[in-house]
Parts: structure tokens; C-alpha cells; sequence
């Protein structure tokens, strides 16, 4: 193959190798597809059941559906804390808080331990058992990631909405996951600004029959003015009688873990399943053989944990390998341009796993400002969220010496865990994901599900389930179908790639109606239902636009209403609009009125058309558009 990727290539350092957990990749790989159930029931013995799995998977290729550890019985949150404090642990830090006004605060596993097991226990008091289901709206702050805990030690369902999203698309999630209990704060902080998250939370949840209780945790020191229905953590910590640390409640391998909602093709955010055990099978070894943790490391990832990386790779892969996690509230260039550096230089962190939009920003901001720091903690790198290209992936290399491991790993909400990626052992690509993690079977298929040729585009899928797989859509099994159906029994991730002669993965962007803005995962149907719910607007499309910085920007394309053609919106009043709606992450940066949409003659909008417009491209077959 003559392509321009073969040439660049980084062999790691042969001490690197030689220490490695995987020394020999491809050996490993070959003997984990060939039994797979060998392969994860190995380190599925690394782990704490109460009962141990009679079979370590059940698939049902007729369902799709996929049972990891059949009989097992055992609590994710024992695995993450209990464990290690007996192991004598409970000195170690598990949590190194940062917030966005320089706030520093540490937990260690002990600590940990004992605030989830009180929270857990206020929650119990609250009327949360097993099976039901607690809405978490917080800031990155630790109790986002107690609360997380504290849920999963009670074998009950979480759902994290991210502290970012509107009112309005907080209530479409309350309204479909239906939770008993809302935990939330009076406020978070953005570039030193305020977050007044409970007034937003007060607006999302009115007319949710489902709540009984909205916790509040303070942030600031001034008193709670509470309204009726909302408890403040402090209050219920003194009221509550701790009567010893709250046991944690074993679940079995149906059992949920929590719903994460994420975009789709349609204009519903749609509600991915994960179940505790297969997750937390996943997420232990993909982070324990990926980021190869040990007990020295300080391991910053620089997601939100109300994303599936901060669920994945901050909360629960990392604290189930006994990590020491830096927690970060706030944007990489505030209060300065240094904020990451600085921090991996006072907290001496070594594993900094990022995203190509944070990486892509910091190489704007200057060479001085990695140079300013010791950095000379830094043993391995990471990023996620949407292609790295090969620019922003030599610049990173560079300033961190020009010698790391650099793990671009691919992955999604729904596969719970990394699925493609270098190990630190393994050569490096720039541009390039690596290949599968061991025991994955991930390919690049035509329509039909054939292998395409390496160097030819094609379709990203997996061909057998993963122990961290999601298990359904919630409230939508139709959904969850539509994933192994679209291309007959494969999981179709929506992605597409080519893959080089040495199976290295490249990959290319969503095939289907969703974007990527900044790593974040939006859809367009979402975001033109977001538009027309203005009084002005008629129909509306949005496409995602190639850019610089963020991958793709947003751009819409509306057409206003006859009474509203004299006196058309102004841009400003759109995007506040789309603010209101979904929140600051889905504002279109760009926005044309038009007079009408390139439809189909069934009236779809033909959005790859207004595409290859805006980029100049020939806008193809346009038999099936209407006159
Ligand atoms: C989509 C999933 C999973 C963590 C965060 C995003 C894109 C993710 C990469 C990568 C190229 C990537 C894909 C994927 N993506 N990682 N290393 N290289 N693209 O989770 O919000 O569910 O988005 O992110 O398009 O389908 P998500």
C-alpha cells in the first residue's frame, strides 16, 4: 500500500517493552480471539465475586443479547474501594481533586470508602434500593463520583447528566429514566464563572411524578435556601445514624449499572444500558493493560465523569486498578494556557490521557507553554473522542519529550470500553488507533459485512461481543437491535476507516447523522428539533463543518416563517435559543437562512448535499431530490 501513514512509525523504548504487561501483542491477541472465554476469565479471576461466574458468556445471536460472568454474583463499588482498603490501601490516594478557582481537595481510598458508604446510607433512608434509578446533575467535583459509587454499592441505577446541558435537555432525560432521586448542587464553576445549577434543576424537574427527593450538595459556603421536596447533604449526613459502613449489595450479571444518554440519528438522546459486571470486567483490563497503572502512577484523564470516558476512565477503570485519579474541574486554558502542564508538574502526574480537541488548542496556544514546566513525570499519553490527527499527534509527542507511548484509543458510549488502540508496547502510527485490544474482534466491512481491502474505506464493526457491551436502549430494544442489524449480525458502530497492511486502524468520522464538535457527540436531527421549537423557524438542517480547533463546528441552515421574513431573528437570538434547549455544547457557530431545504421527494433533508455545498464539493447523485 503506498499511503503516506506506512512511513511515519515509532518503535517504543525495548525497556518499555520489556516491562510491559504485554510484551508480545500480537501473540496475546491471536491466542485471545482464538478462546476468548480463556482470555477474559483469566482476569476475571483478578476481580472480587461473591460467587464466582459458573460461565463467562452466554450469547445469543438471535437477540444480541450478551451475558458476561452467567452466575456471578458481586458489587462494582466493593471491587473499586473495599478491596483495596483491605489489601492496606486505605492511606493511598484515590482522588486528587482541582477545581476551577484552584480548590484542592484529596481522597484517599479509605476516605472514599467511608463517604460513599454515608452516602450510600442517605440514599438507603431516601428509599433507594436495588433496581431503582438516581439522576446525578453535579459538577466534576468528588461527590459526582461518590454519588456515582454510592449508587453502585446499593446495586441501584445512575444516570449522570452532564453539568453543562439546559434545563430542558436535563427534563427530556428526567422524563425517560424516571428516577427516584435527583442529586444535584447549588452551583458549579466555568472559567471562574458561576453554574447556577440548581436553578436549572429546579426547572428541569417539574412535573417528573417519579421524584421524591432532590439532594443537594453545597458548593458554596453560603446557606441553601431550599424549596420543598429538596434535602441539603449536610443535613441528611448529621440526621442519618451511621451504624458502620453499609455492605455492598452483590448484583448478578443482569443487573444495571447505569444509563448514560447519548446522541443518535434521531432527535431523542437515546439511553445506553451497562450492567455492572461485564463493565466492570471491561474497564479493569482495558485500563489496567492499556494505561499499564501501577502504584506509583498519578493518572490525570481530562474528561467530564459525566461522559462515558469520565464513567470509564476516571471513575471506575482507574479505581478498580487502585489508581491515584486527578480530577480537574474547568477548561485547559484558564486561568492560563498552563493549567494541564501545571498540573502534571505539581501533582507529578504520569499518565495524561486527553483529547484531540484539548491537544489541538494547547498546540495553538504555543510551544512556551508546555516548556515551562517539568513534565518530566509523563510516561504515557492518551487521547479520545475523535481522530488525532497527525499534526496535533507529532506536536504533543514533541513537547512531552518525543519518546512517550501516545494511546489513541477508540472507542464509544455504547462499547463501554476502549476497543481499538496502541498498547505501550506496541509500534505507533501517528493518525492511527492501533489495532484491536485483545480479545476485541474489530473490522472494517463493506455494506454486506465483507472485509473491505486494506487502504479501502469502509465500516467499523465488531464481530463478537465484549464483556463491557451495552446490554439494550433503554425503554427501546428496537434500538439496541438496529445496532447488529444494519449490517446482519455485526455490531455496526457508525464509524467509518481503512486499515493499513499491518491491520492499524484509521479512522475517518460518523457515516450516519451525527457530529463531533470538540469530542462531543451531537445529533443533527437533535439540534434541528432544537431550532424549529422558535417561533420564527419553519424547517431547519444542520451539518457538521470541517474545523481547526474542535474537528467539526456546527452549521444550520434554517428557513423562517412567512410572518417572520420581514423582521428574521438575529444570530445571537438563535444560538441562545439552542442553548436554552440542549445547552452550550449544541450552539451552532454558524447560521444561514435560507429560502428552501434540498429535500428528497419523501422529504427527507438532504443533508450531504448542503455538506458538499459548504465544502465545494460535487454534490452527487441527485436523482431522488425533489425540483
Ligand atoms: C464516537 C463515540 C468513547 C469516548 C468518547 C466518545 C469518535 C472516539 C475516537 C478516536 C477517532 C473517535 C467516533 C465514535 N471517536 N474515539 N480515538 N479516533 N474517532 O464517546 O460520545 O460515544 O462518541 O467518537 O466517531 O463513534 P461517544
Amino acid at each position: 500500500m503506498s499511503s503516506p501513514e506506512k512511513s511515519a512509525f515509532f518503535i517504543p523504548d525495548p525497556a518499555i517493552i520489556r516491562k510491559s504487561r504485554v510484551p508480545d501483542y500480537d501473540r496475546l491477541y491471536a491466542a485471545s480471539v482464538a478462546d476468548p472465554s480463556a482470555f477474559w476469565e483469566n482476569l476475571s479471576k483478578e476481580l472480587l465475586f461473591h460467587t464466582p461466574p459458573k460461565k463467562i458468556l452466554d450469547w445469543s445471536p438471535r437477540s444480541f443479547e450478551g451475558r458476561w460472568l452467567v452466575g456471578a454474583m458481586g458489587n462494582i463499588c466493593e471491587n473499586a474501594l473495599d478491596r483495596h482498603v483491605h489489601d492496606g490501601f486505605a492511606n493511598k490516594a484515590a482522588l486528587i481533586w482541582v477545581g476551577d478557582r484552584g480548590e484542592e481537595d484529596i481522597y484517599t481510598y479509605g476516605r472514599l470508602l467511608d463517604q460513599t458508604s454515608r452516602f450510600a446510607h442517605i440514599l438507603k433512608e431516601l428509599g433507594v434500593g436495588k433496581g431503582d434509578r438516581v439522576t446525578i446533575y453535579l459538577p466534576p467535583t468528588p461527590f459526582q463520583v461518590i454519588a456515582m459509587l454510592a449508587c453502585a454499592r446499593l446495586g441501584a441505577v445512575h444516570s449522570v447528566v452532564f453539568s453543562g446541558f439546559s434545563a430542558m435537555a436535563l427534563k427530556s432525560r428526567l422524563e425517560d429514566f424516571e428516577p427516584k432521586v435527583l442529586v444535584t448542587a447549588d452551583c458549579g464553576f466555568r472559567r471562574g464563572k458561576r453554574i447556577p445549577l440548581l436553578e436549572t434543576a429546579r426547572a428541569a424537574r417539574r412535573g417528573i411524578a417519579s421524584l421524591t427527593c432532590t439532594v443537594v450538595v453545597p458548593r458554596e459556603a453560603s446557606p441553601l435556601l431550599l424549596e420543598p421536596g429538596e434535602r441539603s447533604l449536610p443535613d441528611l449526613m448529621s440526621e442519618v445514624r451511621f451504624s458502620g459502613p453499609l455492605t455492598p449489595v452483590p448484583v448478578s450479571c443482569d443487573d444495571p449499572l447505569f444509563v448514560l444518554y447519548t446522541s443518535g440519528t434521531t432527535g431523542k438522546p437515546k439511553g445506553v444500558v451497562h450492567v455492572q459486571l461485564g463493565y466492570m470486567l471491561g474497564t479493569y483490563a482495558t485500563a489496567r493493560y492499556i494505561f499499564d497503572l501501577q502504584d506509583s502512577d498519578v493518572y490525570f484523564c481530562v474528561a467530564d465523569p459525566g461522559w462515558i470516558t469520565g464513567h470509564s476512565y476516571i471513575v471506575y477503570g482507574p479505581l478498580l486498578n487502585r489508581a491515584t485519579v486527578l480530577l480537574c474541574e474547568g477548561t485547559p486554558d484558564y486561568p492560563d494556557a498552563g493549567r494541564h502542564w501545571s498540573l502534571i508538574e505539581r501533582h507529578r502526574v504520569s499518565i495524561y490521557y486527553s483529547t484531540p480537541t484539548t491537544i489541538r488548542l494547547q498546540m495553538r496556544l504555543g510551544d512556551s507553554w508546555p516548556a515551562g514546566y517539568d513534565l518530566s513525570s509523563l510516561r504515557i499519553l492518551g487521547s479520545v473522542g475523535e481522530p488525532l490527527n497527525p499534526e496535533a499527534w507529532h506536536w504533543i509527542h514533541r513537547v512531552t519529550g518525543g519518546k512517550l507511548p501516545l494511546m489513541d484509543t477508540w472507542w464509544q458510549t455504547e462499547t463501554g470500553m476502549i476497543m481499538i488502540t496502541p498498547l505501550p508496547s506496541t509500534p505507533l502510527k501517528p493518525g492511527s488507533a492501533g489495532r484491536p485490544f485483545p480479545g476485541v474482534e474489530a473490522d472494517v466491512v463493506d455494506h454486506s459485512g465483507h472485509p473491505v481491502r486494506p487502504g479501502e474505506t469502509g465500516m467499523v464493526v465488531i464481530r463478537t461481543p465484549w464483556p463491557s457491551m451495552f446490554r439494550t436502549v433503554y425503554g427501546d430494544p428496537e434500538r439496541y437491535r438496529k445496532y447488529w442489524t444494519e449490517i446482519p449480525g455485526l455490531y455496526f458502530s457508525g464509524d467509518s476507516a481503512r486499515k493499513d497492511d499491518d491491520g492499524s486502524f484509521f479512522l475517518l468520522g460518523r457515516v450516519d447523522d451525527v457530529i463531533k464538535v470538540a469530542g462531543h457527540r451531537l445529533g443533527t436531527a437533535e439540534i434541528e428539533s432544537a431550532l424549529i421549537t422558535h417561533p420564527k423557524i419553519a424547517e431547519a438542517a444542520a451539518i457538521g463543518k470541517p474545523d481547526e480547533l474542535r474537528g467539526e463546528i456546527i452549521k444550520v441552515f434554517i428557513v423562517l416563517r412567512p410572518h417572520a421574513l420581514s423582521e428574521p431573528p438575529h444570530r445571537d437570538e438563535i444560538k441562545q435559543h439552542v442553548r436554552l434547549e440542549l445547552g452550550g455544547i449544541a450552539e451552532p457557530h454558524e447560521i444561514d437562512i435560507v429560502l428552501s431545504l434540498p429535500k428528497t421527494r419523501s422529504g427527507k433533508i438532504m443533508r450531504r448535499v448542503l455538506k458538499a455545498r459548504e465544502m465545494g464539493l460535487p454534490e452527487g447523485d441527485l436523482s431522488t431530490m425533489e425540483d
